[in-house]
Formats: structure tokens, sequence, C-alpha cells
């Protein structure tokens, strides 16, 4: 007998749709379309007929949201971020909400390195260049780049780490066979920095004016929201680069493009995007960059993780019992929660 309906608001990879199978949860997959996006509409409508929803990042749950079913039993988003959800208005509502921390950590500290090595040694440009047909001769000025290493100048280089949570930590240590010297900065993870022998403390503007790469690792807050804009980017060094692989309105996209084309800084990696999928005017010409679609934790094998955990967690929605990753667990002792759980 089926435990319950789970809404999927768009198709998630097989490990996942295995585990759901196995609990009898009776699953409606709305978008098979890997191209297409719900309308507020569909997300609504599907809310409203099932006891527990599967999101992605791509569908804001709010309070219409949210409020669109007294019998949901919780949202178990396939992601590690939660930027989407309005957590305090589930919590209010008794909604539990769960994501996939952990799984993907490597993969998207993976990421950051490749971006960071990308733009330093100029690949999409010198790869773009060779599939044009234009390579006619070894020159000594061909794409030169800049070094996250010692390099030819022996200089141990800087790596600025903003946010210094599971991902901004895994970066670190990466950093360390580039010897280079870690900086980072978290108000939120003071003590662990100073105690950290990968990185020193450093707050934003000394990271700033230090770093020859910085790297943005917080969650998306109000607190981070245009974290990076006009003025820190005027701090950062003119040879320094821009990672991100965090969340896009962490930088006042806008500004970077006035930054990229001023030269205040030497380039920038994006996988994300202040108003994702559509990118700032101006961005996709500006120089220096390397711009990805956010596959930041898009390899098979973690793709497939985050799926699992994504429906483990549906699935203990469904049972009415704490799900594994709930990112609002003082949820459970709410009245709010009780009431909702008491229907039938
Ligand atoms: C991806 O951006 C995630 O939050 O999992």
């Amino acid at each position: 007998m089926s435990q319950g309906r789970i809404f999927i608001t768009r198709r998630i990879p097989e490990a996942g749709m295995e585990i759901l199978r196995e609990a009898e949860v009776e699953t409606t997959v709305f978008q098979k379309d890997e191209e297409k996006g719900l309308t507020r509409g569909e997300v609504l409508k599907g809310v409203a007929s099932c006891d527990v929803l599967l999101p992605l990042l791509t569908e804001p749950i709010d309070r219409e949201v949210l409020s669109a079913n007294p019998r949901l039993r919780g949202v178990a988003q396939m992601a590690v971020g939660f930027n989407n959800i309005d957590v305090d208005v589930a919590t209010e509502l008794g909604v539990p909400i769960s994501n996939t921390p952990g799984v993907l950590t490597d993969t998207t500290a993976d990421l950051t390195w490749a971006m960071l090595l990308a733009v330093a040694r100029r690949i999409p440009e010198a790869h773009n260049y060779m599939v044009a047909g234009r390579y006619k001769i070894w020159g000594p000025n061909l794409f030169l780049g800049a070094d996250p290493s010692p390099g030819g100048s022996g200089r141990r280089k800087v790596l600025g780490i903003v946010g210094y949570g599971r991902i901004g930590q895994a970066v670190a240590r990466r950093a360390m066979g580039f010897e280079m010297d870690v900086l980072a900065f978290d108000p939120y993870a003071r003590q662990m920095i100073e105690d950290d022998e990968l990185a020193t403390w450093a707050d934003l503007p000394e990271l700033l004016a230090e770093s020859d790469f910085v790297s943005l690792h917080p969650l998306l807050t109000d607190e981070t929201h245009h974290l990076i804009s006009e003025d820190e980017l005027q701090a950062m060094k003119r040879t320094a680069y821009l990672i991100n692989a965090a969340r896009g309105p962490v930088i006042d996209e806008k500004a970077l493009v006035k930054a990229l084309n001023e030269r205040w800084i030497a380039g920038a990696a994006l996988d994300v995007y202040e108003n994702e999928p559509a990118m700032a005017e101006g961005l996709a010409e500006a120089p220096n960059t390397v711009l990805l679609p956010h596959i930041a934790s898009a390899s098979a094998d973690t793709r497939g993780r985050m799926a699992s955990m994504a429906a483990t967690n549906a699935v203990a929605h469904m049972r009415r019992e704490p799900a594994p990753n709930c990112v609002n667990p003082e949820v459970y002792d709410t009245d709010a929660y009780r009431e909702r759980m008491a229907r039938p």
C-alpha cells in the first residue's frame, strides 16, 4: 500500500527514484524535460496534491507555496543550499525542511579549483583558439596566465576563502598542493579558523587586499547579499581573480562587469549568477571570465548521492519521522508541527 504521495518538481537521478520505489511511495515527477522549469501555478497545484514535496533550487518555496497544503509533511530539497526556501515561514507553519549536506563538498571544491585554474591559465580561451584552427606556431607569449603555485616567481600565492564551512575548508585543503598561503574570513567560524592549521584568519578588507585568488563559499543570507560589491572589488589586487561557486547574489554582478571591463581585477570565474539563469548585461562579453551553468556538484556519483539523500529525507517526512538532514529541527517541538502531523 502506498505510504503517500510525493511531488518531485523535476527529474532526479535514478538512485533517488529507487529509494522511493522501495519505500512504496507514490511519485509524480512533474517536469521530465531537463531544460524546463515549472510555472508558479504548477508548483502550487503539485504541492496541494501531495504529502511531501521534493523540489530543486530552481523553485521558490515561499509562504504561498508552504501554505498551499495544510497536510504537507515536509520538503526534501535535493541541494545543500536552501536559500530558495523560506525556512522561517516553514518553521512557523510546522513544515520540516531537509537538504543534502556533505556529499557534494568534494565535488564542489574540485570544481572551484577547476574554475580557479581555468581562469588563471586561460583554458577556455586557449581551447577556443585550438578548435578555431588558429594555432599556427608555438610562441613564448601565447596565452600568458597566472600561477596559483609559486611558479616562475617563486612567490607563494595567497588564496582568500570567504565562508569557511565544509566547502571552504575542502577548497583550503586542495590549496596545500599548490603551496598557497590561505586566508579565511567567516564571522561564524572565527575560532575554528584560528585553530585551523590550513588557514589564517583575516577580516574581509585584509583578505581582499592580500589575496591573489578570492574564493566565495558563504551561505546566501541578508548579510552576504552583495558582500562583494564595488568597494570590495576596488579593494582587491589588480592581478587577483574572483571565484564564486556559492550563490550568485553574494556578488553585485553589475559591479563585477564594471570591475572586469575597467581591469580592477584580473578575472572572474562564476558558476552561479545573481538572477540565474540570466547574466548581468555585459558579463558574457567581459574579459577574462570563466562562466559555468551552476554545475559545481555535477558529477554523476555526487548527484546520485544527493538524490538518494533527498529521497531518504522525503521518506522520513512521509512517515512523519525526523528527517536525517533537517535544517529546521526545532520545528519538531512546535504545536504547528504536531497539529499538522495529526491531520489525516
Ligand atoms: C547547489 O548549488 C546546491 O546547493 O546543492
